[in-house]
């Protein structure tokens, strides 16, 4: 029950993560495109804004779920006299999930605060370029995750 429960705050936030990830990028980026430089900036700034709040949360559940289940497997196993051995898929996910949480980091804290002093001050040019920032790390942890979802539901490494 309680390994079920994890399981579904595990996904549920990936879904919230990963797919706030896609909107931004594929369809909210490429429409805002076309508006004045001020406006967009202040509207992504404020959409970025929220979307990083969930994000924060939702990273933060990822990684606190899955080491988690790890924890519960590996316990069961030692208590039942086994040897706890992390499968393949697992080891990719938990590597690339701690990575994806330090580029949200960055993101969150580095770039997404360059893009808010920007803002602040009216400095168009050094917000358009925190935000081409933003979308770069963006893309990067979509392409991430994308590939933990491959490795783990198509089950690649088993
Ligand atoms: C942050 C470090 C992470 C750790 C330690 C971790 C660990 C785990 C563990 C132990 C499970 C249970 C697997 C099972 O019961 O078969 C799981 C399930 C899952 N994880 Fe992660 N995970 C992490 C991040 C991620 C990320 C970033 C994604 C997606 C982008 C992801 C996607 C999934 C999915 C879809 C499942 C369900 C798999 C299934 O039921 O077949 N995980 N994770």
């Amino acid at each position: 029950m309680i390994y079920a429960a994890l399981k579904t705050v595990h996904v549920l936030s990936i879904i919230v993560w990963i797919g706030g990830m896609a909107f931004a990028h594929f369809f909210l980026r490429p429409t805002l495109a076309q508006l004045e430089p001020a406006v967009r900036l202040r509207l992504m700034h404020d959409v970025l804004g929220r979307f990083f709040q969930a994000v924060l949360v939702a990273s933060l559940a990822t990684l606190a779920s899955g080491v988690w289940m790890i924890g519960r497997v590996a316990k069961q196993v030692v208590q039942s006299g086994g040897k706890f051995e992390m499968p393949l898929a697992w080891t990719v996910m938990a590597v690339l999930g701690v990575a994806m949480v330090a580029i949200f980091m960055h993101i969150r804290f580095a770039l997404y605060k360059r893009l808010g002093r920007a803002v602040a001050g009216s400095d168009w040019a050094a917000g358009a370029a925190a935000l081409a920032q933003i979308r770069t790390w963006v893309s990067v942890n979509l392409g991430l995750g994308v590939v933990i979802l491959l490795v783990t539901l198509l089950r690649w490494t088993a």
